[in-house]
């Protein structure tokens, strides 16, 4: 084949290196606009893992690469005067230009054309005698742009201002400096690559850039500037910047994330930073653009393969590679840009949720690398949850919270869960046995479903409710019996089904209305669920004090039943998410228009129930904090403010949910998908949180504990097959302080006995 290669960085020329290895015969010129020693940027890092798939592809060039590159374990966090160093991190770094040069010399060898000094032509007419053309370009590649609207280019220009340099200064750990200045804060992130020489990016949010005047500054006023604020950490070593061609703001970057649906168009190929990029702080650019190289290579020489069949297999293997690497990047480029929110944390919390922020790194992760370290957090998260200074480690979902007057044991939560199983609102044995199975099973706090105010309250006929002393007697039974047996509390989730009410039991069709016995429903506005839903009522002032004063009689009914604390579900479509979204709510009298307005009611109703429901019992309100409709419904930034406005209303904790106000959003699923709301309602609102949504594992759960991402961890479809999820999690944990029933204990032990014996095995 013949093959033009536009681009001389580690894509093009290792994707030349590789096609000649598995085919001499190919004849490939390589077009490269600067000269051979010319490079931006410094030093670039890899894992182990990357250098093991190079030895594999070519031996020669990857064993000249390993042989060159430093290596270092510790990661060092300089914040509020303080420096957290961990350990056991295996990072490798190697020079930019070095490894250019390496890879130069074994193309040439290879009898590879290189041609630099040569601009290459974005135009496929100009490469008319190759079979194949390679964009190798780099981020901001010409030919890409020039063939845009068949690559499905996606471009995000993202915020802070970085800037690459240079240092003498030999950083043994790989650095991170948090500094404050008058303007705001600005960081570096700086790490050795060669004998002498050190990797120093400095990067700052926009406003703490143009604040510091590095808008109006020369290259050499932006240095020593830079020097000044870093002192303390380059030892009177100079910063040494190599974009020296760009004047003044022009030298500072904004990071350009690219996403492309396609990747070739007719015989032009995308590789590398051309296709894709990574944020820099995860370090995986050179990574990606190697491994796109030596699969491209691959596919290309597989013998009895099409082309086109080559190209679709070459993007479907490396766009789930790269999928997985960008969603990382992008958590840990929102950890930088909203740096912010973790400033008020204590240094060790901040290393923590800096190292855990793309959240490919978890707790046990933490602890294979740097076990002392990692037993230092859990020390120090026990010790501020049990205010008192803690000599054992122990997980961070077994440290106690406090709620008002409410002690819980741990900090895993049962979610709430409806059942569809009670009989006009009484729950039954049915209940008895669900909740006292739950409860049993470990967590430190357990919910009822949503349980109504009034029969009209409810979602379906199902439900259960607590409008009538049959159902006090009923829900007293079930509250005595977890008092009786188990360590757990217990909380009641109140609430009114609003414009999703009168509908069939969950497993006949969720929110699907009744075939008959319908009652009707209602809303803030006059808007149907769905077209199959009836059309709510708008409710008047007198519907809304109907309403307030059935909570208050819930409320005070609660009281009487024994619940050690009060949720008010704000949440999920329901009445009062009806009048918070305002997808839903059009009302143009005082509960309608801006947040304040549309929380006029719901704040209402949870004042009255607040001022029925015992001082030293906490209450909480479930939220919804994203309505997954961009800016036409509740945003993550919406729900910060909503959090707060309860939290003034004398809510104890904000259970962020999200979603199912809107029955044509669009979510955004995966691992732990909602706790990016409640970390930002938690630390922008400086409020008491709790987690839910597909969080599943022990792992996860002490991952966002100890990172202050939420303060509790609810779990629900887990706990629907497995009651004792928390007890087989401290099994798992080895972690023996957890109250078990009696009778169970033998179980337990026998469990943690398995488990040690399996892992010994693994081992
Ligand atoms: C601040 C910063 C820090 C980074 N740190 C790391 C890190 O630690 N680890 C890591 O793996 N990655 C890192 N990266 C990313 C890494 O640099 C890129 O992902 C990687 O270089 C991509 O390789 P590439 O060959 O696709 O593109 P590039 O390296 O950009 O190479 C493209 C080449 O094409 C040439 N070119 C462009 N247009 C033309 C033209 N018209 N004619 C001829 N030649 C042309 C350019 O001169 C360039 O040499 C970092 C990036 C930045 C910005
Ligand atoms: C069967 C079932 C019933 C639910 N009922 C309620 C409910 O009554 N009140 C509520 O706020 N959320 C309810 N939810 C939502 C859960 O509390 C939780 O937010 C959601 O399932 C995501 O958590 P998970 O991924 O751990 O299941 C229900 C979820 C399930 C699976």
């Amino acid at each position: 084949m013949r093959i033009a290669c536009l681009g001389g960085g580690p894509a093009g020329l290792y994707f030349a290196i590789s096609m000649k290895l598995r085919d001499p015969a190919h004849r490939i010129d390589l077009f490269e606009r600067n000269r051979p020693d010319d490079t931006f940027g410094w030093g670039v890092v890899f894992s182990d893992q990357t250098v093991e798939n190079l030895m594999a592809n070519d031996p020669v060039s990857g064993g000249v690469i390993a042989g060159e590159f430093a290596h270092w374990d510790d990661i060092d966090v300089h914040i509020h005067g303080q420096t957290i160093r961990s350990s056991g991190h295996g990072f490798i770094g190697i020079g930019r230009k070095r490894l250019l040069n390496i890879l130069q010399e074994r193309a040439r060898a290879l009898a590879v054309d290189l041609h630099f000094e040569h601009e290459a032509s974005p135009d496929l007419a100009d490469w008319a005698g190759y079979d194949l053309v390679i964009a190798a370009d780099g981020a901001n590649s010409r030919l890409r742009d020039r063939y845009e609207p068949h690559f499905g280019v996606d471009i995000q220009v993202r915020r802070n201002k970085f800037f690459w340099f240079g240092t003498n200064k030999v950083f043994e750990a790989f650095t991170f400096a948090f500094e404050k200045t008058e303007a705001g804060w600005i960081w570096a992130h700086a790490y050795r690559f060669d004998d002498d020489l050190s990797t120093f990016i400095v990067e700052m949010d926009p406003e703490t850039w143009a604040g510091l005047g590095f808008d109006r500054m020369d290259q050499r006023e932006a240095i020593a500037r830079c020097e000044t604020i870093f002192a303390e950490y380059l030892d009177g070593h100079a910063l040494m910047s190599n974009a020296t061609h760009l004047t003044g703001a022009q030298a500072w970057l904004n990071f350009r994330r690219i996403k492309c649906d396609i990747w070739a168009h007719e015989n032009l190929i995308l590789l590398g930073d051309a296709a894709h990029t990574a944020h820099f702080s995860i370090g995986s650019g050179t990574k990606l653009a190697l491994e796109d190289a030596i699969k491209l290579a691959e596919v290309l020489n597989r013998p009895g393969l099409t082309r086109a069949a080559a190209l679709a297999e070459y993007q479907a293997e490396r766009n789930l590679e790269v999928l997985k690497l960008q969603n990382s990047a992008r958590n840990s480029t929102e950890w930088f840009e909203t740096l912010d929110r973790y400033l008020h944390f204590e240094p060790i919390q901040f290393a923590y949720s800096l190292l855990t922020r793309s959240q490919r790194v978890s707790h046990e992760n933490l602890r294979l690398r740097d076990k002392a370290w990692l037993e230092g957090v859990e020390r120090w998260f026990q010790s501020q949850a049990r205010g008192k200074a803690v000599n054992e480690p122990a997980p961070p979902m077994f440290a106690p919270f406090k709620l008002r007057g409410l002690e819980l044991a741990n900090r895993v939560v049962v979610s709430p869960m409806a059942m569809y199983s009670a009989g006009d609102g009484t729950p039954n044995d049915f209940h008895l046995v669900h909740y006292g199975a739950r409860a049993q099973g470990g967590a430190g706090l357990i919910y009822t479903e949503m349980t109504c105010v009034s029969p009209e309250g409810r979602i379906t006929p199902g439900c259960t409710g607590l409008y009538g002393p049959e159902h006090v007697e009923a829900w007293r039974r079930i509250v005595d019996f977890v008092h009786a047996n188990s360590a757990a509390k217990f909380c009641l989730q109140l609430g009114h089904s609003g414009p999703k009410g009168s509908t069939k039991v969950g497993w006949e069709g969720y929110d699907v209305p009744l075939d008959s016995g319908n009652w009707p429903v209602m809303a803030a506005s006059d808007v149907p669920w769905s077209a199959d839903n009836q059309i709510p009522r708008p409710m008047t002032r007198e519907d809304m004090d109907r309403v307030i004063d059935e909570f208050v009689a819930s409320v005070r009914m609660g009281l009487e039943a024994g619940f050690d604390m009060i949720e008010l579900h704000a949440a999920h479509g329901y009445l009062l998410s009806s009048f918070i979204t305002p997808l839903t709510n059009r009302r143009t009298d005082e509960y309608g228009g801006s947040l304040e307005n549309r929380l006029r009611f719901p704040l209402e109703l949870f004042r009255a129930m607040r001022a029925a429901w015992p001082e030293d019992r906490p209450m909480s309100v479930r939220i919804s904090a994203n309505d997954w409709m961009g800016d036409l419904g509740i945003t993550p930034d919406d729900a910060v403010a909503i959090g707060r406005a309860f939290w003034a209303a004398g809510a104890d904790l904000i259970d962020v949910s999200a979603g199912q106000t809107w029955a044509d959003c669009q979510p955004v699923y995966g691992r732990m998908f909602q706790t990016p709301f409640a970390d930002q309602v938690r630390n922008e609102g400086r409020v008491t949180t709790m987690a839910v949504g597909n969080i599943y594992e022990p792992d996860h759960v002490n991952s966002i504990l100890a990172a202050g991402r939420a303060d509790l961890v609810a779990l629900a479809r887990p706990h629907l097959i497995d009651p004792s999820w928390t007890l087989r999690a401290a099994a798992q944990q080895d972690y023996r302080r957890v109250a078990v029933p009696p009778p169970y204990l033998g179980g337990m032990a026998q469990l943690a006995r398995n488990l040690q014996r399996e892992a010994e095995l693994k081992a």
